[in-house]
């Protein structure tokens, strides 16, 4: 199949650019390896930040200021500008196709506090408002005629002399290659806090693969040690218990019953305060027992069911005992509103770094930047596709990534992807999690290197090739493992303490060190690493992997 527009991930931000580059005379398909109601975007339950008012610019700026403040210094302000000033069109446009967003009692679309906002700019659906988006972009993506492949795992971008010419993906149904040529192509297939496996909200497959796409191509990385830890994970279950608790006016409060922080301060603050607590030896608990009953099983139902059904917890009367887990990987493919360094080739949503989030997300946000910049990117995708011809598609990428498949099926193994990747997850959350120092990452560096050797001797052990599972779980792992490493050597690299990155051996945070860090993949198995404006060569490290 051929298409003008193919976009990679099926989550709000890829949605929103189907939708906007899908016109009556071109052909656009939306990729995606497993299922679409199951996205990251369906997990930002709390609500989506904007000020409704598009000539409140008052309001705006305040918008702008506190997503650059919560940034720590790494976000741009065009960019967030950019953002916020759309927001009050995106909310319109959802409505338009058919968000029921919450009313106030005049009737006007409610907002509620987030961490980290000085005013109450959250639109919500309940507590499940990203999934509320998503059923209505599903549809409103049907009604329009995007095509939807879904079961396709992309393997790689294929290009000619940087202009983008199509993806090459396996088909689940029967492991086969498939070659899906097109004009542009954007990039929107969600982050990578999957890696912390076993402490992570995310589904077990976000495991980063168009990142590691992205560096195969020759793209750059961004940002990425930057990990946002959700304050509160439900501890029976890391089940996310939505900021929209505390917006609503819950409380955290410990072991002794006491309050030990501000609500509704940035999400890296508060997770921080947490693991003190839990560090002295006591426990955490979301507390809800003063308000309203009817008010918690309005404004936050699915909390509610969530906390019985899973921890057997009655939040009207009881405490919920709750802990940090990995959410929302601020870092990504380095993009300039959604352009990358591949001609055609575009980025948007939680995957892409275009300048919002700096050093640490504010809840609400996430779902906005991914409306916005997927739009964004969608426009950007159509133009380019319009006055445009197919190029040819590099087959030597096909055939190397036929030889990947044929070699994960060809020979035996004993060993367990899965334990695997628990064991990834455990590594990454001690040593590369909510603090880190150079000892730990070095623990988490050395242990990654051994898994990435390791990964590259696992096998199918079921060798048909219908449905099979342990094919694209592989794969997963690798480009998990792959994207761990970055982060690590990122974060060893900022040798400081700013926003989600916390260094026990580096507390301060250096207005020499605002600026991002960079990593590039010169060949297999040697990054290059260096912050931003800083000459590449000047403060390049080159590691080799054995693998
Ligand atoms: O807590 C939440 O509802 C998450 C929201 C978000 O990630 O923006």
């Amino acid at each position: 199949m051929i298409y003008d527009v193919i976009i990679v991930g099926g989550g709000i931000a890829g949605l929103m650019a189907a939708i906007e580059a899908k016109t009556s005379s071109n052909k656009v398909a939306v990729i995606t390896k497993g299922n679409i109601f199951k996205s990251n975007s369906s997990l930002a339950s709390g609500g989506i930040n904007a000020v409704l008012d598009k000539n409140n610019t008052h309001e705006i700026k305040k918008h702008i200021d506190d997503t650059i403040k919560g940034g720590y210094g790494l976000s741009d302000k065009k960019s967030v500008s950019y953002m916020c000033n759309r927001a009050p069109h995106i909310i319109k446009k959802l409505v338009s196709y058919g968000v029921e967003f919450d009313k106030d009692e005049n009737g006007e679309i409610a907002q509620r506090s987030f961490g980290g906002g000085v005013s109450k700019r959250t639109c919500y659906v309940g507590d499940k408002t990203g999934s509320a988006i998503m059923q209505v972009l599903i549809k409103q993506a049907k009604i329009v005629g995007v095509d939807f492949v879904a079961n396709n795992f992309v393997m790689n971008v294929t290009k000619l002399k940087n202009k983008i010419s199509g993806v090459v993906a396996i088909r689940r149904i029967d492991s086969s290659l498939m070659v899906y040529p097109a004009k542009s192509v954007i990039l929107a297939g969600g982050g990578y806090a999957g890696i912390y496996r076993g402490h992570s909200t995310n589904a077990q497959d976000y495991t980063g693969d168009v990142l590691a796409i992205a560096l195969r191509s020759g793209l750059n990385l961004k940002d990425m040690e930057f990990v946002q830890f959700h304050p509160t994970g439900m501890a029976k279950s890391s089940y996310l218990i939505s900021e929209a608790a505390r917006g609503e006016g819950g409380y955290l409060v410990n072991s002794d019953g006491k309050r030990f922080v501000n609500e509704l301060e940035t999400r890296d603050i508060v997770a921080r305060a947490i693991l003190t607590q839990v560090n002295k030896g006591k426990k955490v608990y979301l507390d809800l027992r003063h308000l309203d009953k009817k008010h918690i099983e309005t404004k936050l139902p699915s909390l509610y069911k969530a906390a019985y059904n899973q921890a057997g917890i009655d939040v009207t009367t009881e405490l919920l005992e709750v802990t940090p887990v990995a959410h929302y990987s601020m870092g990504g493919i380095e993009s300039k509103m959604t352009k990358t360094d591949i001609k055609g080739l575009f980025a948007c949503g939680e995957c892409a770094v275009n300048g919002i989030h700096g050093a640490n997300r504010l809840g609400g946000n996430s779902l906005l930047e991914g409306a916005v910049f997927g739009e964004l990117a969608g426009k950007k995708a159509k133009e380019f596709a319009k006055h445009k011809e197919f190029l040819p598609i590099d087959y030597n990428i096909v055939v190397k990534d036929q030889k990947v498949v044929d070699k994960i099926f060809d020979r035996d193994t004993s060993k367990n992807f899965n334990s695997m990747r628990i064991s990834m997850g455990e590594t990454m959350f001690k040593n590369a999690g909510i603090h880190r120092d150079y000892n730990s990452l070095i623990r988490a560096y050395d242990y990654i290197k051994y898994l990435r050797k390791e990964a590259g001797t696992l096998h199918c052990i079921d060798k048909g090739r219908n449905n099979n599972v342990e094919l694209i779980s592989i794969l997963e792992l690798k480009n998990a493992l792959e994207v761990a490493e970055v982060v690590i050597l990122s974060a060893l690299e900022r040798e400081e303490s700013r926003g989600a990155h916390s260094r026990d051996d580096f507390t301060k945070t250096l207005k020499a060190n605002e600026k991002s860090i960079l990593v590039n993949e010169l060949k297999k198995g040697y990054f290059q690493i260096w912050y931003e404006h800083k000459s590449a060569l000047l403060n390049c490290i080159i590691k080799k992997i054995k693998n």
